[in-house]
């Protein structure tokens, strides 16, 4: 790798839910220990980064997104000398880990929320956000929170409302007060000094509201018909949030070189996310794209447009792709036909990582795993380990480890069950089976180091002669190229490849492709139903 390059810019981050990823005492919940037991897996995998969720003390009303102590672990994940093992096991494999950081709320039982909400007076008291109701018992205004309901709720001791974009469990801090800020800055020192690498930053588009305080004139109600994470001009996205990425950046800095943020910088426009980079690069280095990690259709056309526009807007920066997440539907459900997911899941595996950037990989992904059917998800028992249905569970089963009852995740009950059906979608299949989707991961992710012109070549928008055909290819400095082609409908289609700058387009080799295909003489090929052909040009 070029030197001067930081590791993050071309680098493949996998996603743990620590909950489902391994239970290491049979408890039926993941815990750090069991992401420990895993790094050898990670490793043949060939990730770089493992983002893993919150594993802070946390009440649990949103799986460790409510935390009540910034520097410490829940018992049930372990202990922080488990996170040092962690990290000194995952140092000599070379794989980086980062720490998810909220910024935007604390959990209600975290201390200072207790403190601030005893008495109006309380020191504490504007590290939150406090307002006096309107008359008649009306919260100050009548913004929805993302989870539906108001996003204001009233706490008795003082008569005053606070805010909560989230849960009514998750107030929101306040920060325009500078020792919030400082707090915060304290917390990503402390896991940078325990070896962290950096932080995925959750919500980062909601630190500030509208100082104003404005009605919302249209308000939506109906938390089943809202989008995901409705953006909103009085809560979302506010220019004062910049400020605050860039001194958590100059924290990181100061730290060292090697640190980075990964953002969920959910923003809707492309203007919107260039700006989350900041300015002068100096806030967020990996602000997620999640333009286009929600374009959740076998469309060609529309997701070539996402691609070109964000590979053309966020040119010398690092564009973040993905699909999957703890908060989204899995890929291999969500763009399958019923029929061919698997070879769809290796389409979808291929535009996300052949892509100019970084790639997220969320747990499981490379082994084909699905959303718990919406049965399955209704009929999952709630208990201690799982206080609170969340329509999101269906994509936060147990990692599929074996076919067994407890997909090899715990020895004891899992918090969540795993789906019903899982045929060969486990690590004990997939690794058997050469033409599986987990080593086309692991294809994939070999090549992106290999090959000069997929690890760092520039975007190119090529055109493929045929709607349902995406192409793209990368070109880097030295003339170096690859080109990437697929097919995203379920018949063979006649490519014509053209864009591609200077001379005509001659393969000297295929990269990869699925099914297994020879490089085609000329830019114009058939190629197979879901197909993917990926080969090098000859310079
Ligand atoms: C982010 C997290 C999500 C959480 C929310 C509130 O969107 O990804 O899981 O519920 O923030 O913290
Ligand atoms: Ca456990």
């Amino acid at each position: 790798m070029d030197a001067a390059s930081p590791w993050w810019r071309s680098a493949v981050i996998y996603q743990v839910y620590v909950r489902s990823y391994q239970d290491s005492n049979g408890d039926g919940v993941g815990d750090l220990t069991g992401v420990t037991q895993r790094l050898d897996y990670l490793s043949a995998l060939g990730v770089d980064a493992v983002w893993l969720t919150p594993f802070y003390p946390s009440p649990n009303a949103d799986f460790g997104y409510d935390v009540s102590d910034y520097c410490g672990v829940a018992p049930e994940y372990g202990t922080l000398a488990d996170w040092d093992e962690l990290v000194r096991e995952a140092k000599a494999r070379g794989i980086r880990l980062l720490v998810d950081l909220v910024l935007n709320h604390t959990s209600d039982q975290h201390p200072w929320f207790t403190e601030a909400r005893s008495l109006r007076q309380s020191p504490k008291r504007d590290w939150y956000v406090w307002k006096d109701g309107r008359p008649g018992g009306e919260p100050p205004t009548n913004w929805a929170s993302v989870f539906g309901g108001p996003a204001w709720t009233r706490d008795d001791a003082t008569g005053q409302w606070y805010y909560h974009a989230f849960l009514p469990q998750q107030p929101d801090l306040n920060w325009h007060h500078p020792a919030v800020r400082q707090a915060m800055h304290d917390v990503a020192r402390f896991w940078l000094q325990r070896g962290a690498s950096g932080f995925r930053l959750d919500a980062t588009a909601f630190l500030f509201e509208d100082p104003g305080y404005p009605q919302d004139p249209e308000i939506a109600t109906n938390a089943e018909v809202r989008p995901i994470n409705p953006l909103k001009p009085y809560n979302a996205g506010r220019p004062e949030n910049h400020t605050v990425l860039r001194e958590l950046r100059q924290v990181l800095d100061a730290h060292g070189p090697d640190t980075v943020l990964l953002g969920e910088s959910a923003t809707d426009t492309l203007d919107e996310l260039v700006a989350a980079y900041g300015e002068r690069d100096d806030e967020i280095q990996l602000p997620m794209n999640f333009l286009f990690a929600r374009h959740w259709q076998r469309d060609a056309i529309g997701l070539k447009r996402l691609v070109d526009e964000a590979q053309a807007a966020l040119r010398g920066k690092t564009p973040v792709s993905f699909f999957s997440n703890h908060d989204h539907w899995r890929q291999w459900s969500a763009f399958g036909d019923g029929v061919h997911n698997d070879q769809i899941a290796k389409l979808t595996a291929a535009l996300v990582l052949a892509q100019r950037g970084t790639a997220l990989v969320y747990y499981g992904e490379e082994i084909g795993m699905g959303d718990l059917p919406v049965a399955e998800l209704a009929a999952a028992p709630l208990g201690p380990h799982r206080p609170r249905a969340d329509h999101r569970d269906r994509a936060r089963t147990p990692m599929q480890w074996s076919s067994a009852p407890q997909a090899g995740f715990s020895t004891g009950t899992p918090w969540l069950p795993r789906p019903r059906h899982i045929g060969h979608h486990h690590v004990e299949a997939q690794r058997a089976d050469p033409d599986s989707l987990y080593h086309w991961y692991r294809a994939l992710l070999a090549l992106r180091k290999r090959e000069p012109a997929l690890r760092e070549g520039e975007h190119v928008p090529l055109h493929s002669g045929h709607a349902d055909v995406l192409a793209f290819g990368r070109r880097s400095e030295d003339g170096a190229g690859a080109v990437v082609v697929l097919n995203f409908s379920s018949e063979p289609q006649r490519v014509a490849l053209g864009g591609w700058p200077g001379a005509p387009l001659v393969f000297s080799q295929t990269l990869l492709a699925s099914p297994a295909a020879v490089e085609p003489e000329a830019p114009t090929f058939e190629i197979a139903p879901f197909g993917i052909w990926m080969g090098q040009v000859a310079h």
